[in-house]
């Protein structure tokens, strides 16, 4: 049907005739004479179209965006060459066009902005825009530079069923009604997580597998309902085998995919370090501002809301410092305020600081006035203020303190530019194995059931759990989580002495998993891995803020897909050979 791609006409072919295929990127009429830009996935090549050339040009005159065309033509060079594209000095004048199938009533133009929603509704359109192109490709060359990583490694690519059993990773189970056995479901899997450690016991050593996961949770610009991991498990290792190994992976193939050099080893922080000096577990590294803990000064201050939370067990009263940030409007400060207070923030407390040899005169803040001169002055040595500078202030539960001045740490970086243009990778590591869930009064996992404790005793355990560290870890790059994983509880006994501290009784264990908990005694070998968000990884490396730029067919935030009108409604018929009877829910 063709003969050559239109973004890759070049110096070669001048004087040839050949044809091309694509879509009408533009069409220009100058006095006579048309011009049709034609894009394929290669770029665009200019079309001239000679009025002289009767048939060419009635066609030509017809044609309007995004009609697919066959055109035949000789190559020339252009008169006035456009530097800006790959193919701008050429040109091909046409003998023949075919029109292969018009296009009409486009719901949008593809070169202008238009509403998410309709470019949701008609992707192909979206995704036939270079920006989208590129974005696409570049994630199928991280997946394929992966591949061959691992393949070169004696890493094996197993599947893993997707009609399965509810595999916890801390999400609502999307199910499915299996029609043959009634009242009864299929999960799909949250990830591979249980089969993969089943394959470890099966003898292979080292698997992975490009998965899909599904996990019902709130949506965000990160987080899709359904998404791809890079799912890998090793047997006989420990931490630091799993983290060297994948950590000289995840350095090649940004250097393959797009020529980053993430740097030598990366760095490693502990979860306690990471929450007290970022309020994160997922650190922007790339943004100096750091949390600075004032609880010690501010233990007797007239301020109740400080006092409290330096006085009490768990909370925290914390301070950031914003270089600069004395300029910060009332109307900034309270906007900021109005965001912290989406992440638990009851207030947000702030001090100007203009001038510091002037002490108390020097600085202008709501709660100066409950602070005497000795601690004003300790909070200004603290934070290393200066002149300029806006100092904001937290206090709290210690979560929630972390939580929204941890946001605010990232938020006034990225508003006042002092994000630095580099690359921040770090392992995440030592974090706690249980979190006290006070709603349900019961300890959930930090990273899933399956995650061993540092204690190899069970006694310990028990007695210890609050405290108790997990021998998990995560990678993140620039702020965001891009793998996470651990090594897993091999023995029977501690599996089920975990799942008994997380609330999960021995019936249920067994109901639930029972297979895991016998695989277990049957000669499991010691063994761990980590899964990688393939989709991150490629968004982080597009340059984009949402995955859904690096998948072709995403969900919106309210997990539907607008193309095919997914989910929806099915036939009573489909129902009721399903042995599922719906229940109307009532429209607000
Ligand atoms: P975890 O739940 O941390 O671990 O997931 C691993 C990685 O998957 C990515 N990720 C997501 N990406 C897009 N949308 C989502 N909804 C989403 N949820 C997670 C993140 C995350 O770091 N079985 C364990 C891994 C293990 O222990 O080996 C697991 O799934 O980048
Ligand atoms: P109030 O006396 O409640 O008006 O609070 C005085 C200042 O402290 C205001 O700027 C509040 O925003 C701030 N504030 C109140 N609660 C907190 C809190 N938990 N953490 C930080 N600042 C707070």
């Amino acid at each position: 049907m063709r003969t050559h791609y239109c973004g890759l006409v070049d110096e070669t072919l001048l004087g040839r005739s050949i044809t091309l295929c694509g879509w009408v990127d533009t069409r220009r009429d100058h006095g006579g004479v048309i011009f049709v830009d034609l894009r394929d996935h290669e770029g665009v090549a200019q079309i001239v179209v000679d009025p002289d050339n009767a048939k060419a040009f009635a066609t030509a005159s017809n044609v309007g965006y995004e009609y697919c065309l066959r055109v035949t033509g000789t190559v020339r060079r252009r008169v006035s060459a456009n530097d800006k594209v790959r193919t701008g000095q050429f040109e091909v004048l046409a003998d023949s066009i075919d029109v292969l199938n018009a296009a009409r009533d486009l719901p949008f133009a593809l070169h202008e902005h238009t509403n998410e929603d309709l470019k949701l509704k008609y992707r192909y359109l979206d995704l036939r825009r270079p920006e989208m192109q590129r974005m696409m490709r570049l994630r199928i060359r991280l997946v394929a530079a992966l591949r061959r990583h691992l393949d070169a490694r004696g890493f094996q690519d197993i599947e893993t069923p997707i009609l399965t059993k509810a595999t916890p990773e801390g999400a609502r189970d999307y199910l499915v009604p299996s029609r043959v056995h009634a009242e009864h479901f299929y999960a799909l899997p949250q990830s591979p997580q249980l089969f993969k450690q089943l394959l470890m016991i099966a003898g292979f050593d080292r698997y992975y597998q490009i998965a899909r996961c599904f996990r019902d949770e709130d949506l965000r610009a990160d987080r899709q309902p359904e998404f791809t991991q890079l799912d890998i498990e090793f047997a006989f290792v420990d931490e630091r085998v799993v983290q060297d190994t994948v950590e000289a992976m995840i350095r090649a193939v940004f250097k393959e995919v797009v020529d980053v050099d993430l740097g030598d080893a990366f760095p490693r922080m502990t979860y306690e370090e990471a929450m007290r000096r970022y309020g994160s577990d997922k650190p922007d590294l790339r943004i100096a501002m750091e949390l600075v803990d004032i609880g010690g000064h501010v233990r007797n201050v007239e301020f109740k809301v400080f006092a409290d939370a330096a006085n009490s067990d768990g909370g925290r009263v914390a301070a950031l410092r914003v270089p600069g940030g004395a300029e910060l409007s009332r109307k900034q400060i309270d906007d900021l305020g109005a965001y912290v207070a989406k992440y638990g923030a009851k207030g947000l407390a702030w001090m100007r600081v203009e001038d510091r040899a002037k002490g108390r005169d020097g600085v202008s803040s709501p709660i100066a006035k409950f602070l005497d001169d000795a601690t004003l002055a300790a909070i200004l040595d603290a934070t290393r203020a200066e002149a300029g500078d806006m100092i904001f202030f937290g206090a709290g539960a210690y979560k929630t303190v972390c939580d929204f001045m941890g946001a605010l740490r990232l938020k006034v970086a990225r508003d006042r530019g002092l994000v630095a243009n580099t690359w921040a990778p770090l392992w995440v590591v030592d974090f706690p194995m249980f979190e006290y869930d006070a709603d349900a009064r019961r300890y959930v996992a930090l990273h899933h059931p399956f995650t061993a404790p540092k204690v190899d005793d069970i006694a310990d355990l028990n007695a210890n759990a609050a405290i108790a560290v997990s021998r998990g870890y995560d990678m993140v790059l620039n702020g965001n989580e891009i793998g996470g994983g651990s090594i897993r509880i091999h023995r029977s006994d501690m599996q089920s002495a975990v799942f008994e501290l997380l609330g999960i009784g021995a019936d249920e264990a067994q109901a639930k998993f029972g297979f895991l908990l016998d695989a277990l005694k049957h000669g499991a070998p010691p063994h761990g891995g980590i899964a990688f968000g393939i989709d991150r990884i490629a968004a982080l490396m597009a340059g984009t803020e949402s995955i859904r730029d690096v998948i072709a067919f995403p969900k919106t935030t309210t997990a539907q897909d607008l193309m095919t009108a997914a989910p929806s409604t099915v036939g009573d018929a489909q129902l009721a050979e399903l042995h599922v009877r719906t229940v109307p829910v009532e429209k607000s």
